[in-house]
């Protein structure tokens, strides 16, 4: 019986990898209150099963889903079980995708341990996040590739390359997106979709929800159009602020931008 079990000594049964590379403990803390829930998991990359094992006794009231790119042998692999069911197909593979979403529907956890790959990851990512419920993690493991050109990393641009940890570095500014106080913002696929973004030893945890809190900071991206509205209805003397914050800041935004864009041009940064 391994229903009272944590994760660990779940994992130490089926000995998967996702022990030695700590996973298992951080992955314990989030999914800890859950177990018992009847959730869809998927994880991305099956190899010798073992971790799908792991999560059918960890999640004893869930589906979990299993998907990889090479034929699994279900026998061989002692994954016969009523909660575990295998797809063989890319995790890049948007038909493929398609097809999975079509009969399972959304998911509630999303594991990605498949190619690690770089082009694989992000593209996952798009075609999955949108089919993640409300409240849901979206995870990335071995996210170290991103520090490994053979994988589609660049270990010598850590700051500016297109990696894949980058990618969820970039993330980070949709958290943030009613606070950026660019009065030409123009809004973003992920913008108000996600509620968190945490970062551990070579794994990523995104979390989706509804971020659409407005800000108290900025009106519709403008810091000049919020401190007007917030200064002349508490103060009158409308045509003073006008002029200093519609007028005079604004201007000062609006060099500042053509600033920053003309720097990004001479540096090569699109
Ligand atoms: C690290 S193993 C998975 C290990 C397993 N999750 C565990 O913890 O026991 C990675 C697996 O991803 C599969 N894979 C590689 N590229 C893939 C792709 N594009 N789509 C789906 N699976 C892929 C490989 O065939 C391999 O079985």
């Amino acid at each position: 019986m391994t229903a009272t079990k944590n994760l660990t000594s779940i994992a130490e049964i089926y000995k998967t990898d996702k022990l030695d590379h700590g996973y298992t403990a951080v992955y314990e803390k989030y999914f800890q209150n859950i177990r018992d829930q009847k959730l869809q998991i998927l994880e991305i990359g099956i190899a010798d099963g073992k971790s799908l094992l792991m999560w059918s006794d960890y999640f004893k009231n869930s589906t979990i889903i299993g998907i990889d790119i090479h034929k699994i042998d279900i026998q061989e692999k002692k994954l016969e079980r009523s909660n575990i069911k295998v797809h063989r197909g890319s995790q890049s593979d948007e038909k493929f995708i398609n097809k999975l979403i079509n009969q399972y529907g959304n998911f509630d956890i999303i594991i990605d341990d498949g190619s690690h790959l770089k082009k694989d990851v992000i593209k996952s990512f798009h075609l999955l996040f949108p089919h993640l419920n409300n409240d849901g993690l979206y995870v990335v493991e071995d996210i170290q590739t991103s520090y490994n050109h053979f994988f589609g990393g660049n270990p010598f641009d850590l700051k500016y390359s297109d990696s894949h940890m980058n990618f969820f570095k970039h993330l980070t500014d949709r958290l943030n997106y009613q606070e950026i106080a660019n009065p030409f913002y123009i809004s973003r696929m992920y913008d108000a979709k996600i509620t968190n973004i945490s970062f551990y030893h070579n794994l990523v945890f995104v979390r989706k929800g509804v971020n659409d809190k407005l800000s108290k900071e900025v009106l519709n991206h403008s810091y000049e159009d919020m401190k007007f509205n917030e200064k002349s209805s508490r103060l009158g003397k409308s045509t003073r602020y006008y002029f200093k914050y519609k007028v005079f800041y604004k201007i000062y935004t609006f060099f500042f931008m053509i600033l920053s864009m003309l720097k990004r041009l001479l540096l090569l940064r699109f």
